[in-house]
């Protein structure tokens, strides 16, 4: 019972404050309550996934419960229902007369007879849904664009894959990062006595990634805060060879050619890396992919004049749209005949257009997109 009142605890921060799923589960979990013993390993790990599931398949959860309600509850009572359907329905392991049980003793008193009796209907019913989005649980317009611009059986494949937690994968550093950034970060190239411009660097995970491999990397991002956090996994991971500084990459203020390798990983939409931001679909606007579309247009366009003659402009994102890959790529092609393109990597990338796509279901990754050039 425990578990579910954090669970119903975070899922209400998510709700009212607007709260990031992440970070106030970090909180929650790690309250010292005097008068509890610590939660244990498995307990954090069930609260998480509670939270991060029911957050996730949110819209899916809906439907099945408003089967059985004859108007919108109000909202804590919702919230409860979205966790026992999400038990029910996505957690086979769980028994559903425990699971009823358990979240109705976790509702707040008054809605226990409404959550008692819509949950008993629920567990009793087939789980069944009217169409690919509620089933697959994202807002119309993500599954419309990732369908338009993957085609549907990769774009479903893909939505299903982010719906399941991630691996986790640690570096010989102790630095948590997924697969797919590794090797981004591996596809610069960068070497011993490389000097890199890292242009979107926060939280540094490529940035200490290709300072291990002895090149010397200028880590600058926009927001001081985020440099911050920058320094702290220089120090955490004992990178050295890392300079951390704020800067603008839409007005850099390098001189131009003054870089071997210049890696810009732009800000974007995040549409490939879901599984790890349960509550970012539903954050997320339709017009997202073509403002950071243009945001990376400008960012990669000021980038290519700070590479030297010989050296290599990677540009990468963690989503999967059209209007922040290829049709970056479209601009660069225009404004920048002197850059040629490199050999996309080999699988599990996919070609995509004169780069790669790596999907989430083809590596269990993040999925990702790279451009590579090299200036005459
Ligand atoms: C995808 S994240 C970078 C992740 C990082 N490369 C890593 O591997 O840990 C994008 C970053 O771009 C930064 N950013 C956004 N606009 C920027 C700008 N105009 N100039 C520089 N950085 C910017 C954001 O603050 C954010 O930290």
């Amino acid at each position: 019972m425990r578990t579910r009142r954090l669970a119903l605890e975070a899922l209400a921060r998510i709700d009212e404050d607007g709260a990031y799923a992440n970070l106030v589960l970090a909180g929650l979990l790690d309250r010292v309550d005097p008068d509890a013993p610590p939660l244990s390993a498995r307990d954090r790990g069930f609260v998480t996934d509670l939270v991060y599931g029911t957050e996730r398949m949110r819209r899916a959860c809906d439907h099945l419960v408003d089967r059985f309600l004859s108007s919108d509850p109000p909202a804590a009572a919702r919230r409860v229902l979205r966790l026992g359907a999400y038990q029910l329905a996505f957690r086979p392991d769980l028994p559903d007369y425990a699971v009823v049980a358990s979240t109705v003793s976790a509702a707040p008193k008054r809605f226990r007879g409404l959550v008692n009796a819509v949950l008993r209907r629920v567990a009793a019913a087939p789980v069944e849904f009217p169409d690919t989005p509620t089933r697959l649980s994202y807002p119309d317009w993500i599954v419309d664009r990732l369908v338009s611009d993957l085609g549907e059986l990769d774009a479903v494949a893909a939505m299903e894959t982010m719906n399941r937690p991630p691996r986790v994968h640690r570096r010989a550093d102790g630095y948590v990062q997924d697969l797919a950034s590794q090797w981004v970060a591996a596809l610069v190239g960068a070497t011993d006595g490389d000097l890199v411009l890292d242009v979107c660097a926060a939280p540094g995970g490529k940035a200490t990634a290709m300072a291990a491999n002895g090149a010397t990397v200028i880590a600058s991002d926009l927001q001081p805060g985020r440099v911050g956090l920058i320094s702290a996994n220089c120090l955490a991971t004992g990178a050295d060879g890392v300079v951390a500084v704020v800067a603008d990459g839409t007005a850099p203020p390098w001189r131009p050619g003054s870089f071997d390798r210049v890696l810009v990983d732009a800000p974007c939409s995040g549409l490939g890396v879901l599984r790890r931001r349960p509550d970012a679909r539903w954050r997320l606007d339709a017009d997202a992919p073509e403002r950071l579309g243009a945001l990376a247009i400008q960012l990669v366009d000021a980038a290519a004049q700070l590479v030297a003659p010989g050296g290599t402009l990677v540009f990468s994102v963690c989503t999967l749209t059209a209007a922040e890959t290829t049709a970056v790529d479209d601009r660069l092609a225009v404004a920048h005949p002197e850059l040629d393109v490199l050999d996309p990597p080999e699988a599990p990338w996919r070609p995509w257009g004169p780069g790669a796509m790596l999907l989430p279901q083809d590596a269990d990754t993040d999925g990702m997109c790279i451009f590579r050039y090299r200036r005459r």
